[in-house]
């Protein structure tokens, strides 16, 4: 028999009580409402890795996607469980970069640039990729700290290779003043390099990754929209390209854009380039605002969706009968040489 959705909501919320300060769940900004109501704490991904690192529950279950559950079991103890509740949420930019390519992309890089290289990797990619980077003295950045790990990463070595984003790459370098033409983009496909002018004088190596979401917000998304409602602000994530950060009127991560609107007049007008759920819950919280999606299509992350209510309840049903589902285990030394990179982003946060 199917149940209702406030059958199964009043079946979460028992578990919840029974399990008490036993269970967490963290739920990113980006998750449907039917599950972020049942969120102990929500947040970007920053403020999630902060959470999982800080809570003594026994039982975390991650409402995210698989690379965010993988930094909550890295900065969590042995005794603690991570679970996801749809091990089909998985992160499509996270998947563009695998280890064999990385280590083969290294060893290339490696031969032109010698010992001058650091890796540093966006959160949104795999355990083994951050542990890489940690084995090779770099770290993880996420969207809201990215500008000081590229700063502090040229205090470390005269170059860099940022992954998998190369949009959240080329967005950061450029705010920080490198020109485009110190750029080059890393294709891991071809496995080779590709760059204009002088190979010498490349400062940032960027993954060629990026993601399927915020791909989807357009220069001629933005050209219609000044053309139709100039009086709009356009705000958008750094996760969308070097074009499109540079024709709206601010960028930065989740908790910027949240932070943004909140701060902003009543009366303003607002189009916002991110994720479906997190854009409708905005709309939603300030009726006083004019606000849309600067792709007027919205634009969900699949992945991210996966995690719905039925999930949630499957995975918190296997935790009383005893028959975890789901659980996120990253190897031990991945864990050790991932922390390594973790710990000087969070260090720096
Ligand atoms: P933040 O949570 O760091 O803004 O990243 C956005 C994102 O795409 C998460 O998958
Ligand atoms: Fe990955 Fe983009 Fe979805 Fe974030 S929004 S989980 S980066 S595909």
């Amino acid at each position: 028999r199917n149940m209702t959705v406030e059958e199964l909501e009043n079946r979460v919320r028992a578990i919840k009580e029974r399990l008490g300060e036993e269970l967490f769940i963290p739920g990113h900004h980006y998750q449907k409402d039917e599950v972020i109501q049942f969120a102990d704490a929500t947040g970007d991904s920053l403020q999630l890795a902060q959470a999982a690192a800080k809570t003594t529950a026994k039982y975390i279950v991650f409402c995210g996607v698989h690379f965010m559950a993988e930094t909550a079991d890295i900065l969590s103890t042995d005794e603690q469980t991570v679970i996801l509740p749809d091990m089909r949420a998985g992160c499509s930019m996270a998947d563009m970069a695998d280890i064999h390519q990385t280590e083969r992309a290294w060893e290339e890089l490696q031969a032109i640039y010698g010992d001058t290289i650091l890796p540093l990797t966006y959160v949104n990619s795999t355990a083994a990729i951050k542990a890489f980077c940690g084995k090779n003295g770099g770290a993880t950045v996420t969207s809201s700290n990215a500008k000081k790990m590229v700063e502090w990463a040229f205090t470390q070595k005269e170059r860099l290779l940022f992954l998998p984003d190369q949009h959240l790459g080329r967005n950061t370098a450029f705010d920080l003043g490198i020109p485009l033409d110190k750029m080059a983009v890393w294709d891991p496909i071809a496995n080779r390099l590709e760059w204009e002018g002088n190979i010498d004088e490349i400062l940032v190596i960027l993954w060629k990754g990026h993601c399927s979401v915020h791909e989807k917000f357009t220069v001629a998304n933005i050209e219609h929209l000044r053309k139709t409602k100039p009086e709009m602000n356009i705000i958008v994530h750094p996760e969308c390209t070097r074009e499109v950060v540079s024709l709206s009127d601010y960028a930065g991560s989740t908790k910027y854009i949240i932070e943004t609107i909140e701060n902003a007049a009543s009366g303003t007008s607002w189009a916002i380039g991110t994720e479906m759920n997190l854009v409708n819950r905005i709309i939603q919280q300030h009726p006083d605002k004019e606000i849309i999606s600067l792709n007027p299509y919205m634009c969900p992350c699949l992945t991210m969706n996966r995690i719905d209510l039925p999930h949630l309840l499957w995975a918190l049903e296997s935790i009383e009968e005893g028959n975890i589902t789901n659980e996120i285990t990253v190897p031990k030394d991945i864990t050790q040489q991932a922390t390594a990179a973790l710990e000087k982003m969070l260090a720096h946060a």
